[in-house]
């Protein structure tokens, strides 16, 4: 969008001082350019209104709103929302109070903005999501003369009703959304973003599954889908992604040395590393499905008799006390185990050398006799705290309480047992690198990872499977979700590139269950050499996602969106 619109593309957004301390640069000077006038003058009618750069790719300006410095207004906001577009706005969160001030304060700047510069240029401007949303309507009942497109990136009965309505899909055109809102308490929400749609010229989801809700819930059908890429960077040469995987994956070996040889061991070289990661929706994320899945897996292996491990990490974010300490402690003792092998690496090699060279009896020495004894008690110590009776924890923190994914783990008996194939690591936590587990970023650690686990019930994009595509790594996806849908109507190949499409649609949970098992199992059986060779063709396909190419349906939006303003 910068290399497009150059300075004449600015992003609005709300002013929190933490996030803007890292990733806002503010222009003190105001320069003399469109936006900052407004800046300027809103400034005098007495907001507080930050203009700069926002850090990241490609810099684009930024304003962004102190929203306490309109909230005194709210009841009057509230007034009009509810007297000019028939939006009820009482006794909700604070949080949506907050974006009401935002989408007020978003308003007045577009008609200043317009006020001043609409005589001379067609202004655009790119609307997402509700929260972004709620001055909208006010703006075409006005005639302000901007070109409006509002893209919604779900809906939020869709979110709703999918996680608490069963056969979702099939009542779909059934739904009364004033009568499902009211039920939910989010009526507030619904009617932004449902007047948003009716009111902006044109509408845009991302997907063609959210593009059925959007006429169900929003009383209007999209007008264009626009589907959601990413910045894709891709190495020059190919083998480069490839080596960081192996780098990365060692990473995620020591954790499971860590985490499972003081109770058993299995061979590394044996063992494949599957995930799936999300926001904590169970059945939304098809965790459900996934954990049924790899029940099925670990019978399959074990009757198959197998040598191969899977262990599969899920993360997800969930209340949690701390970190399990038996996890913590046995991370640290591998750490001693490592210092002290190291130590004696060092000695006995320093000592070897010496006696060789200046050994005349031309016999090998006897390598015991180099270890001193401090490190070999300290050694024999170690090993001792090593090993324990107990199983590997299946969860990596004290959860606050039980959920939906340790309930099934209990119940299928999926809780590392010596015997298993298929091992569970349940991270109640997003990944970061100051993470002590792990010591990996969420995107290291997918580049790890052998596959991706994504097969959703409700997912309007879902960029976690994406994400592992541009890192050229082997992903499950699903029918009903909006990434999945979008790469069977762009492609025939698509398994044999390393994305597989769970058929969720027209399946039973327990048929789709089997598709996916089979899918892993088959998965478990592949060479080495074969799976290499899938990782290339899977980072194959990320030119398809990067914004360079998937900008042009944001273009056609706004283009669509001022013909509309003036037909
Ligand atoms: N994610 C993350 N750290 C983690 C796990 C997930 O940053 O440890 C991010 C992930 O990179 C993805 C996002 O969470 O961008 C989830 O987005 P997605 O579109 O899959 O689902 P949504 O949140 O929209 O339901
Ligand atoms: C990358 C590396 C190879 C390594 C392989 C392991 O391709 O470049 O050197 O052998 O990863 O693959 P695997 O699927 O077994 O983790």
């Amino acid at each position: 969008m910068v290399e497009k619109w150059e300075d004449n593309y600015f992003l609005l957004g709300p002013y929190f001082e933490k996030k803007a301390s890292s990733e806002f640069e503010q222009i003190h000077d105001l320069d003399d350019s469109p936006a900052g006038r407004i800046v300027k003058r809103m400034r005098e009618m007495g907001f507080s209104v930050y203009y700069g750069y926002w850090l990241v790719t490609g810099k684009p300006r930024v304003v962004l709103f102190d929203l306490d410095s309109i909230m005194g207004q709210l009841d009057a906001i509230k007034f009009n929302l509810w007297e000019k577009n028939r939006i009820p706005t009482i006794n909700v969160e604070h949080l949506v109070n907050q974006t009401l001030c935002f989408g007020e304060l978003v308003r007045i700047f577009l008609k200043e903005y317009a006020d001043e510069n609409a005589k001379r240029e067609e202004i655009f401007a790119q609307f997402h999501e509700w929260m972004a949303s709620s001055g909208l309507p006010e703006l075409k009942r006005e005639n302000v003369k901007i070109a409006t497109t509002f893209t919604t990136h779900a809906t939020m009965l869709g979110r709703y009703l999918a996680q608490n309505v069963s056969g979702f899909y099939n009542k779909l055109p059934f739904f009364d959304w004033e009568q499902e809102a009211k039920n939910y308490g989010i009526m507030a929400q619904c009617a932004v973003e449902r007047q948003a749609a009716l009111n902006a010229h044109v509408l845009t989801t991302v997907s063609d599954v959210t593009a059925r809700e959007c006429e169900v819930f929003l009383g209007r059908m999209p007008d264009l889908v626009t589907p959601n890429g990413l910045n894709v960077v891709r190495f020059q040469a190919v083998h480069e992604f490839q080596n960081l995987h192996l780098k990365h994956k060692e990473r995620i070996h020591e954790f499971v040395m860590g985490h499972f040889f003081p109770s058993y061991s299995f061979d590394l070289d044996k063992t494949l590393y599957f995930f799936t990661s999300g926001r904590y929706e169970y059945s939304n994320k098809g965790y459900d499905l996934t954990l049924e899945a790899l029940a099925r897996l670990n019978w399959k292996m074990v009757q198959a008799n197998m040598d191969m491990t899977v262990v599969m990490f899920i993360v997800t974010k969930q209340p949690y006390m701390s970190v399990n300490p038996d996890v913590l402690q046995s991370r640290a003792v591998l750490n001693e185990l490592q210092e002290t092998c190291t130590a004696i690496e060092k000695e006995v090699g320093e000592k070897l050398f010496l006696a060789t060279a200046s050994g005349t009896d031309h016999k090998m020495p006897d390598l015991n006799d180099f270890v001193d004894e401090y490190w070999r008690l300290r050694l024999r110590r170690t090993i001792q705290s090593w090993k324990t009776d107990k199983l590997p924890a299946f969860v990596t923190h004290d959860l606050k309480q039980e959920d939906g994914i340790t309930d099934f783990c209990k119940r299928a008996n999926l809780v590392n047992n010596e015997r298993d194939r298929v091992k569970i690591v349940y991270h109640p936590d997003f990944i970061a690198s100051t993470n002590p587990l792990f010591g990996l970023d969420y995107g290291q650690f997918v580049r790890g990872c052998h596959l991706g686990v994504f097969p959703s019930y409700y997912e309007p994009w879902g960029y976690t499977p994406l994400e592992c595509v541009v890192r050229g790594v082997p992903t499950v996806t699903s029918d009903l979700s909006g990434f999945g849908d979008y790469i069977m109507q762009i492609m025939r190949d698509y398994e044999n590139r390393g994305i597989y499409v769970i058929n969720r649609k027209s399946q039973t949970f327990s048929q789709a269950a089997d598709q996916l098992a089979d899918i892993l199992f088959k998965f478990v059986r592949m060479q080495r050499r074969d799976r290499i060779m899938q990782r290339n063709r899977v980072e194959n396909i990320s030119d398809v996602f990067d914004w360079m190419n998937l900008r042009s349906y944001y273009d056609t939006a706004h283009d669509l969106a001022a013909k509309r303003r003036k037909p």
